[in-house]
């Protein structure tokens, strides 16, 4: 643990041999596959951040808008003196626009991307002396325990919409665990894109711009790089889609030729317009997400929606 000012830095050692015989494991797959969260290592959080910035990406500055325009309500159903653990912070953008209003005693981000979390931690340590921050990179996907102690009420954040790549499912077995760390008396804020217009869908994922594409093909060049594989970028293609029967965005990465590549000493073969499956993005409806709370244990909840109904803001909770 590196302590700084006020910011201290856990990792929980990921181990590169279980990602590795992820994604083995994945491209054996009639359908390939390779799990979202490769595509973060700090390239691809700052191309996610560039992301954030197109014109056709509507949900982060839609949260954002029904973060600071609710922040004091937001305050007031939190309460006073908590542990604030957010899942998959990234830059930890969203968490300034209520850290005023919040004041939580901790703050605890959680992230993946091991370089850009320690960046991101140690630029909001300067800017909010007052606030004590411990981060920790980790695998939010399995089994973990926060690396430090704390007898504060426990309040997660989950912004981004992040809980659109997990399977529904899985998306309501996560919930349930959050449920269980937060306990009765604390509570999870939540974004979550909505179903919508499948032409503003289909062009969030595809702007103009480029920065999704490079975004999706980053994958391959983190793998590249961490895992040993030769994928040559050049011959692959992003493609993204809104599949209505499943109410998700469904990402790819299309293979332009016939082409063999080595993964970790083992070759795969792709035939041209072979597709790799890298992304799910799972849009719900308010009566969705509503129901996934009460599965996953949490009593009351309070929905904000923006006047078009792109995106809701939630604060489940027991009590
Ligand atoms: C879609 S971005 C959202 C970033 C930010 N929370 C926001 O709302 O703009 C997803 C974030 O979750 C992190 N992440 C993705 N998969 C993860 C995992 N399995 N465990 C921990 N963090 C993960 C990424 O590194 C990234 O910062």
């Amino acid at each position: 643990m590196n302590a700084l000012s006020t910011v201290h830095f856990y990792d929980q050692d990921i181990e590169l041999d279980d990602f590795s015989n992820e994604i083995l494991a994945g491209l054996s797959k009639p359908q390939k596959t390779l799990p979202p969260k490769f595509f973060y290592d700090e390239r691809g959080s700052q191309l996610f951040t560039e992301i954030t910035r197109q014109p056709e990406y509507y949900p982060t500055r839609t949260e954002t808008k029904l973060l600071s325009d609710h922040a004091g309500e937001i305050s007031e159903l939190i309460g006073e003196d908590f542990l604030l653990i957010e899942y998959g912070s990234g830059s930890s953008e969203k968490i300034r626009i209520l850290l005023d209003s919040l004041r939580p005693s901790l703050y605890a981000p959680l992230d993946i991307s091991r370089d850009y979390l320690a960046w991101a931690a140690e630029a909001l340590g300067r800017e909010y002396p007052w606030l004590e921050v411990h981060a920790t990179c980790v695998d939010f996907t399995v089994e973990f325990e926060l690396p430090f102690e704390s007898e504060k009420r426990h309040v997660s954040f989950f912004p981004g919409s992040s809980i659109g790549n997990f399977e529904r499912g899985e998306a309501a077995a996560f919930l349930g665990r959050i449920r269980s760390l937060v306990g009765a008396d604390g509570g999870l804020l939540i974004g979550v894109d909505m179903k919508k217009d499948v032409g503003v869908l289909n062009d969030a994922y595809n702007d103009k711009r480029g920065i999704t594409a490079d975004f999706n093909l980053n994958i391959l060049e983190h793998i590249n790089r961490e895992y040993g594989a030769d994928f040559n970028l050049s011959q692959f293609t992003h493609e993204a889609g809104y599949d209505v029967e499943q109410g998700c965005i469904q990402m790819f990465l299309v293979s332009t030729c016939c082409q063999s590549v080595s993964v970790a000493g083992r070759d795969f073969e792709f035939a041209e317009g072979e597709k790799i499956h890298t992304e799910n993005s799972h849009k719900y409806n308010v009566d969705e997400v509503l129901e996934m709370a009460v599965g996953a244990g949490f009593l009351k909840a309070k929905t904000w929606l923006d006047e078009d109904e792109l995106f809701g803001v939630f604060y489940l909770y027991s009590q």
